[in-house]
């Protein structure tokens, strides 16, 4: 069973924003959407974007850097969801938020280019 380990309060996470924590070695990046938070790794898996700065609608943030798009409650990119980054278990218990690593996704890409979606091949370039 997965150990949950604290990583920040809930007044630190602002409704329909995002913060940047701390999980172990692993930066995530943590909304809070409708009241309800979510966690995913706070780098892009294009060219290490902050997810965490990046600007939030509902439950899909869009890196700051190319602006390729994540929903942060799986941590699937919305426009290739075969590529995804690593979502987090969240608990709140009090006034503290909890992170445990979520169950294993299988066959997900963790990492490099889009498939054949035109909107990736036009952001692939990291200038
Ligand atoms: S680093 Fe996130 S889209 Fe490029």
């Amino acid at each position: 069973m997965a150990e949950f380990v604290k990583v920040a309060e809930i007044d630190e996470v602002p409704e329909g924003a995002g913060i940047m924590a701390q999980y172990g070695q692993t930066s995530v990046a943590l909304f809070r959407v409708a009241g309800s938070f979510y966690a995913i790794d706070n780098t892009c898996p294009h060219a290490g974007g902050p997810l965490a700065d990046g600007f939030l609608n509902g439950a899909e943030v869009t890196c700051p850097w190319h602006m390729w798009s994540f929903d942060v409650r799986s941590g699937a990119c919305t426009f290739d969801p075969g590529l995804r980054v690593a979502s987090y278990q969240v608990k709140v218990e009090g006034a503290d938020i909890l992170l445990a690593p979520a169950e294993a996704h299988g066959g997900e890409r963790s990492g490099g280019q889009c498939s054949s979606d035109p909107r990736c091949a036009s952001r692939s370039s990291t200038s």
